[in-house]
C-alpha cells in the first residue's frame, strides 16, 4: 500500500489518464470516478508496455499548456496508439493524437477561450449518444487541428473549429478540442460517461462499498498479526483512516491523539467520545498542552511558531510510542498508518508552464518521527477527498467528522496573531465556538469551505454601559473555495453576521470589536497567521 504505484483494486474496470500537465487532469480523474469507474493518473511518458500492464479498458490523454511543436512539448510513447485500446484525447491530448497519426496542428490566429457552442453533425457517434445537436462547451486552446489524420472524421464543429470533435470509429479513437471535464461544459460528464460505458465497455464497479471490502482484505494481508500506529488529528483523513483500519484489524490498531493545547473548544473530548467510547478503538490521548505552551511562550513569529509546534509534536509522539510499547508487553509497532490521499501521490512530470505543478499543496500536517523505522500503511492513497468522505460515512462516522472543515495542523496558534497565552487562547476558543455554533444553526457551516475566528494583536477603545473599555478585536474569516488554493469571502447574510458579532462581544470577556474579513485569496491567504 505504500508502493509508488497503486495496487490493482481487484478486477474493477480501469481507465488510465496520461497527464500532460493540464490543471484539469485531476478533474478528469474525478469525473471518471463519479461514473463509478476507477481512474488512475500516470506520467504522460509512461512506456506503452507499462500502460498495457495496468490492463486499462481505455486511455484518456489530458490537456496541457504546451504546443505540440514546442521544444519541450511532453510526448507520449507512440506505441500507445498500437495497443488496440480506445483513446480519448482532450484538447492538447487531441492535438497530440492528430500530430502523431499524420494530421496537422497549427497555431490558431484566434485563441479560443471561454464558452462556445458545439454543433454535432455525426449524431450516431457513440460519444454523443443521448446528447442534443447543439451543446454548450468550454474551450481553452491556442493551437488547433487543421487537417484530420487518416481514418478520422469530423463529429462536431464550432464557429472557430471545423474539428471540434473527431473520431476514428474503427480504432475507437476520439478527440475533443474543448474540455468536457469542467463544469462550464454542462453535459460534459455525459460525454465522459459515453466514452467509459459505450466505447470502453466499463462497468460501474468502483463503489466505496467494494473499496472498503477490498482495502480491508489488503490491510489484513499486509499487517498480519502485527500492530499499527496512527496519529489521529480528528480531521477527516486521519479519522477515516482510523475507522477503516479498525474495521480491518480491530485492536491491532492503536491511535495516538495529541492535545497540544491549541485545539478548539471540546475537541479532545469529542475525539475520545467518538473513537474511544463509541468505536472502541484503542486510543491514547496525550495531554501535552503545558509542553507546547511553555515552548511557545513569548514567540510571535508565525514561522517560529510552526517550527516549534512541529518539532514538539514529533517529540511528544515519540514519547507516547515508547510508553505504549513499554506498557503493552506484546505491542511492538511495525506499521505507521497515514491518511495520505491520492492528490498527494500522483506522480507527474514537471512540465514548463504547468500551473498545476506550481499550486501543489504547500501545507502538510506535522511530520512524524522519521527515525521510527516503521513501514507505512496508507489505506486512502487511492482516494480523492470526496471519496474519503463517503468511505467515512459508510463506516458510520457522523457528518460532523466527514464533512468537517479543514483545520491547520498548528491549530489555533496560526489564528492568534502575536504571543500565545492561556488567556488569549481562551478568548479565541470562545469566539470560535460561537462562530461554529451559529454557522451550524443557520445551516451555513456545511456550505462554506471554512468559517473561523482570528484574534488580532490590536486593542481598541469601546464603551460598555457607562464604562470605556480597551479590549481585543476578533476578525471573522468565512470563505468559499474548491481546494484552498484560491478563495473568496462568503457573502453571509447581514443578520447572521450581526448575530455572531453580538454574541461574541456579549459573551466573550475581553472582546469589544468584531470585523469581517472581505479579502479574497489571492492576494490574501485564508489563515491570517
Ligand atoms: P492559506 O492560509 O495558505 O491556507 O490560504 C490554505 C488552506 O490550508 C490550511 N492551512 C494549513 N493546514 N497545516 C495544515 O494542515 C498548516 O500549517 C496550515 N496552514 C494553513 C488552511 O486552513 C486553508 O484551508
Amino acid at each position: 500500500m505504500s508502493a509508488t504505484s497503486s495496487p490493482a483494486p481487484g478486477a474493477v474496470s480501469r481507465i488510465v489518464i496520461l497527464d500532460f500537465g493540464s490543471q484539469y487532469t485531476q478533474v478528469i480523474a474525478r469525473r471518471v470516478r463519479e461514473c463509478q469507474v476507477y481512474s488512475q493518473i500516470v506520467r504522460c511518458d509512461l512506456p506503452a508496455k507499462e500502460i498495457a500492464a495496468l490492463q486499462p479498458r481505455g486511455i484518456i490523454l489530458s490537456g496541457g499548456p504546451a504546443s505540440v511543436y514546442g521544444k519541450d512539448a511532453p510526448q507520449p510513447d507512440p506505441a500507445l496508439f498500437d495497443l488496440g485500446l480506445p483513446i480519448l484525447g482532450i484538447c492538447y491530448g487531441m492535438q497530440l493524437m492528430g500530430h502523431h497519426l499524420g494530421g496537422k496542428v497549427e497555431h490558431s490566429a484566434r485563441r479560443e477561450y471561454g464558452s462556445g457552442l458545439l454543433a454535432v453533425q455525426e449524431r450516431a457517434c457513440p460519444l454523443f449518444r443521448g446528447l442534443p445537436a447543439a451543446i454548450d462547451i468550454w474551450n481553452s486552446h491556442g493551437d488547433k487541428l487543421t487537417k484530420l489524420p487518416r481514418g478520422f472524421r469530423t463529429v462536431a464543429t464550432t464557429d472557430n473549429s471545423p474539428f471540434a470533435a473527431i473520431e476514428h470509429p474503427k480504432k475507437k479513437f476520439y478527440g475533443l478540442q474543448f474540455h468536457p471535464e469542467v463544469v462550464h461544459t454542462p453535459r460534459g460528464k455525459e460525454l465522459i460517461a459515453n466514452f467509459l460505458y459505450e466505447i470502453c465497455g466499463c462497468k460501474m464497479d468502483w463503489t466505496m462499498g467494494s473499496f472498503i471490502e477490498q482495502i480491508c482484505a489488503q490491510i489484513r494481508e499486509r499487517v498480519g498479526k502485527d500492530h499499527v500506529l496512527l496519529g489521529l488529528s480528528g480531521g477527516v483523513d486521519s479519522s477515516v483512516a482510523a475507522a477503516l483500519l479498525h474495521k480491518a484489524i480491530g485492536d491491532q490498531l492503536t491511535c495516538v491523539f495529541v492535545d497540544n493545547g491549541l485545539l478548539r473548544a471540546n475537541e479532545a473530548e469529542a475525539v475520545q467520545r467518538l473513537f474511544g467510547d463509541n468505536f472502541h478503538i484503542r486510543l491514547k490521548t496525550v495531554r501535552a498542552s503545558a509542553r507546547f505552551l511553555s515552548r511557545l511562550k513569548g514567540v510571535t513569529s508565525p514561522e517560529r511558531k510552526r517550527k516549534i509546534i512541529g518539532n514538539e509534536f514529533v517529540r511528544v509522539f515519540d514519547d507516547a510510542v515508547k510508553s505504549l510499547t513499554k506498557a503493552g508487553t506484546k505491542t511492538r509497532f511495525k506499521f505507521l498508518a497515514q491518511g495520505t490521499l491520492y492528490p498527494d501521490v500522483i506522480e507527474s512530470v514537471a512540465i514548463a508552464g504547468n500551473p498545476a505543478a506550481l499550486i501543489k499543496s504547500h501545507h502538510n500536517v506535522g511530520g512524524l518521527p522519521k527515525n521510527m523505522k516503521l513501514k507505512l500503511v496508507e489505506p486512502l492513497r487511492e482516494l480523492f477527498k470526496d471519496e474519503v468522505r463517503e468511505v467515512g460515512a459508510q463506516l458510520g462516522l457522523p457528518k460532523e467528522v466527514t464533512l468537517r472543515q479543514p483545520f491547520p495542523g498548528p491549530g489555533l496558534a496560526v489564528r492568534i496573531l502575536g504571543a500565545i497565552t492561556p488567556e488569549r487562547l481562551r478568548i479565541l476558543r470562545e469566539a470560535d465556538a460561537i462562530v461554529v455554533s451559529e454557522m451550524k444553526a443557520s445551516d451555513w457551516y456545511y456550505r462554506v469551505w471554512q468559517s473561523f475566528a482570528v484574534l488580532l494583536p490590536v486593542k481598541s477603545v469601546g464603551v460598555m454601559g457607562d464604562e470605556r473599555t480597551y479590549e481585543n478585536t476578533i476578525a471573522l474569516r468565512i470563505v468559499e473555495s474548491q481546494d484552498g488554493m484560491t478563495a473568496d469571502w462568503v457573502r453571509l447574510p447581514y443578520e447572521l453576521l450581526a448575530k455572531i458579532s453580538t454574541r461574541i462581544i456579549n459573551e466573550v470577556k475581553g472582546v469589544n470589536r468584531v470585523c469581517y474579513d472581505i479579502s479574497s485569496k489571492p492576494p490574501a491567504t485564508i489563515e491570517w497567521e
